[in-house]
């Protein structure tokens, strides 16, 4: 039976500058169930980003909670939130976040080292993410030697790695090409079957919206059904 990995409610965001305040996000709730699939959709600067922040507790909301599996993130520390986002959840930032002086086998399996994981166990299962997304023969290079594409799918392989509960992409798919950003897909529908996985991804492809069971579009701070 499905259950909720993720669901927040009476959310917003205002971002104070000093003179000008920006609302961005205005009263979303949302309710994610494992292994559904949400696509959020918005023009640029609606707040997908912010939304995604908030409900990876990368972020603090102005009103409204989170929780993930069960746990409201506002009673938790800063370190029970990192341990919490490490078991989990796997983030795909919009830019990435990789650390350049590691390679992308090291940055892959980062989440797993960080969970004490034994570290040959750790690349192996990262070597057959990055395998996965077509990263086979760049395993030994640093992120400076590698293309914007490819940085992108070192990054999902990192936030595959750990097989979260819900992974929340930004623009999963922005840098690649229609024939990488199927693979990725196509990992995405595997980790659903397989593992129950939910995903929240946000994008601006309406052809990649599409294939996720529900399309919510921001508009005005607010979610709405597309
Ligand atoms: N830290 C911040 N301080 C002040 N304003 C911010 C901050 N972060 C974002 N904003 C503003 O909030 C709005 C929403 O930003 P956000 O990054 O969530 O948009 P987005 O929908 O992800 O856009 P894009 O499609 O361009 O990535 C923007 O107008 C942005 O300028
Ligand atoms: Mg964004």
């Amino acid at each position: 039976m499905s259950k909720v990995t993720i669901q927040c409610s009476n959310l917003s965001k205002t971002y104070d500058e000093g003179i000008s305040k920006i609302q961005v996000l205005r009263q979303v709730h949302l309710e994610v169930n494992s292994g559904e699939m949400v696509a959020i959709v918005g023009t640029s600067g609606s707040g997908k980003s912010t939304l995604l922040h908030l409900l990876g507790g990368l972020d603090k909301p102005t009103t409204g909670h989170v929780t993930v599996a069960g746990k409201n993130l506002a009673t938790l520390s800063e370190n029970e939130k990192c341990r919490l986002r490490n078991a989990y959840l796997g983030f795909i930032y919009q830019f990435h976040h990789l650390l350049p002086e590691f390679t992308a086998l090291e940055n892959a399996a980062m989440p797993l080292l960080i969970r004490n994981t034994e570290p040959a166990l750790a690349e192996q299962k990262a070597e057959k993410l990055l395998d996965l997304v077509g990263l086979k023969n760049r395993l030994q290079h640093k992120i400076g030697e590698l293309s914007g594409g490819e940085r992108q799918r070192v990054a999902i392989a990192r936030a595959l790695v750990g097989d979260p509960l819900c992974v929340l992409a930004d623009e999963p798919t922005g840098n690649l090409d229609p024939r990488n950003a199927e693979k990725v897909l196509h990992l995405f529908f595997d980790l659903q079957k397989s593992l129950q996985t939910s995903v929240i991804m946000v994008t601006h492809d309406m052809n990649i919206a599409k294939k996720a069971q529900r399309v919510l579009a921001l508009e005005d701070g607010r979610l709405v059904e597309v």
